[in-house]
This record gives structure tokens, sequence and C-alpha cells, in this order.
């Protein structure tokens, strides 16, 4: 079964063609990370636009005269002005083609990244997944295909924002994942001891950790590329203890096959070798097998669609974006 999938819910727009929920047949992604760049942030005004400049080149890119058998789009959540591109695209195609629509959350899109090209080695359940993206930082049991239980979420920013705003205070290019990392490589992450969250049970919590940043930024004239580098190896340091002793709680309290990690923060090389230390033996330890799968793309919205779809009917017709999905 072949399936168009579709993501508009931030500043990339997407459209990809994935059989049987894991092999890609065409991945097409327009990036508008040089549009925000200059605003240190997606103006959401500035993003629906951009996607309605290349919604139509990206889907015929994709379709290169490829079949399909049904449309997967975000629905939601994201930003509505973002998130009606794609959901009017898919409604239009679906009218036109007669294909049915299944409704994606772009939260569990991102959890299917790690089924994209792994058709001989499927993920097992339970699963605990971590996913962290710029908005969304949730650990879930998953039991099943579309049986999802939060167990943790965050109480403030999620990993990728505070990642985000931490780089703007750094005076570091957006987005702020990739710019920190790559300061951190030359940088001492035992140089500053920045406050790792008590918060209770499995949720999570980076204010005090922003906030620490920021005064140690204020105490200072300058901030040269010492200052920078040790700072943000220290940051991602406190962020990556954060994330891995939670997930570590969890696998005390829960008996999973296995542990993933999702959303665009899951790019991140270090947080993939702490968790990658702490995760016990006979317990698998996934991440998207691709770098371009971590953050937002078409195919993981495509192989989510699949697996939503299977043993259940979806009907050709229109879809409305809900931010709040
Ligand atoms: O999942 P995603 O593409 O979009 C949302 O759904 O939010 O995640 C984007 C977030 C941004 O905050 C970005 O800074 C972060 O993922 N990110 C990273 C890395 N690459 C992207 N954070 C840390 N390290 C990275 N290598
Ligand atoms: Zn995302």
């Amino acid at each position: 079964m072949k399936i168009l999938g579709i993501e508009t819910s931030c500043d990339e727009t997407a459209c990809a063609i994935v059989e049987n929920g894991t092999r890609i047949l065409s991945n097409v992604l327009f990036s508008q990370i040089d549009l925000h760049a200059a605003t240190g942030g997606v103006v959401p005004e500035v993003a629906a636009r951009e996607h309605v400049v290349k919604m139509i080149p990206a889907l015929e890119k994709a379709l290169k005269n490829q079949d399909f058998d049904a449309i997967a789009v975000t629905k939601g959540p994201g930003l509505i002005s973002s998130l009606i591109i794609g959901t009017t695209t898919a409604s239009t195609i679906s009218l036109v083609r007669n294909k049915p629509i299944i409704p994606v959350n772009h939260i569990h899109g991102h959890i299917y990244a790690n089924w994209l090209e792994r058709s001989d080695d499927l993920p097992q359940f339970p699963a605990l997944i971590l996913t962290v993206s710029g908005g969304h930082n949730e650990l879930i049991l998953m039991h099943g295909h579309g049986n999802f239980e939060i167990i943790g979420e965050t109480m403030d920013d999620a990993a990728g924002e505070a990642f985000d705003k931490v780089a703007r205070l750094l005076g570091l290019d957006y987005p702020g994942g990739p710019a920190i990392s790559k300061a951190a490589l030359n940088g001492n992450r035992e140089e500053y001891n920045l406050p790792r969250s008590r918060i209770d049970g499995f949720n999570f919590s980076f204010s005090g950790l922003k906030t620490a940043v920021l005064n140690l930024v204020k105490a200072r004239n300058r901030l040269d590329a010492k200052f920078v580098a040790d700072l943000a190896a220290s940051f991602q340091e406190a962020i990556c203890d954060s994330l891995s002793s939670k997930v570590v709680k969890a696998l005390e309290a829960y008996n999973v096959k296995e542990v993933h990690l999702a959303g665009g923060v899951s790019a991140n090389k270090r947080l993939r070798e702490v968790m990658g230390e702490c995760i016990c033996d006979g317990v698998l330890f996934r991440y998207p097998k691709k770098i371009e799968f971590c953050t937002d793309n078409a195919a993981m919205i495509a192989s989510c669609g699949y697996f939503m779809a299977s043993g259940r009917d979806f009907e050709v017709g229109n879809i409305v974006a809900d931010p709040n999905f």
C-alpha cells in the first residue's frame, strides 16, 4: 500500500510517498530555515505564504506520475496558518483523485520516523518513546500502533525550544539545536555546573536551566568564543542528563523491549551517546535511521498514516486543520 504524506505544520513544506509504512519511494522537503534565520524564529504569516509557494512544486516532485492508495496529512498540532495549506491540499487531492484521507498527529508522525527503512527490523512493543522536538517533550509508553500512553511531559519548555532560546542568548544561529551542538564541539561540558530539574515523576522542566544560562550571559561583558563553546557544551550536557535520567527512571518502573528517540532533538549526537550509555542491556535503543528523518518530514507522516489505517476505514473528503489535535 502506497501512502502520499503531506506535512506543513511549521516551517517545512514536505511531500513523500512511502510503501507499507517503511519503504520510501520519494521524500521531498523545502526548508524555510534561511527565510526565518533573519528573525531568529518562525513568523507564522511568513511561513504560511512560503508553504503556498512551495506546496505544488513539492507535490509534483514527490509524485512523478506515481500512483498512491491514500493520503496522510498532518492535521495538528502546529501553526494553524501553516497546517491549513497542507490540509486544504490533501482535501483537494482526495476529492479530485477519489482517495481516502488519514489525519495524522504530528508528534505521532515523529514517532514513526523510527519505522522508516526498517522493514526487516520492525520495532517491537511495548516501547518507551522520548519525543523531543521544538514544541513537544513527552515520555510515552507505546503499547501498539496508535496506542500511546503519555507518562510524562514538560512543565514549561520543550527540549528543542530550550536549545533555540539558549542559542539566541549565546548569539548563535537559528535553529539553535544544530548551532549549539556545533559550538559545543570546542567546549568543556564540565566548565559550568548548570542545574538539573528535580521535578517529580516522569515530567520535565527546563526553565531553571534557561535562567541559569541567562544569568551567566548577563554577568559577562563580551561573548567570546571560549565562553560560548563552554556554555553550549555545559548546557547540552544538562539537557542530555535531564532527559536520560527520566528515561532511566521509566525503565525501572516499566518493562519495555525498546527505547526510541523521536523529534528534532533526536538528531543530537551527544544525546544519543548519553542515552546509549544508560539504557540497560536487553533493551534495544533506536533513533531514526537518517538525520533527515529526525526533523520534520513527510515520510514519517506517510508511515504513521499507513499504520493508523491498518484495519480501519478512512473516507474520501475534506479534512480540517486543528492546532490542538
Ligand atoms: O521536530 P522538529 O523538526 O519540529 C517540531 O516539531 O518542533 O524539531 C525542531 C527542533 C528545533 O528546536 C531544533 O533546534 C531542534 O529540533 N534540533 C536539534 C538538533 N537538530 C534540530 N536540537 C539539538 N541538537 C540537534 N542536532
Ligand atoms: Zn516536528
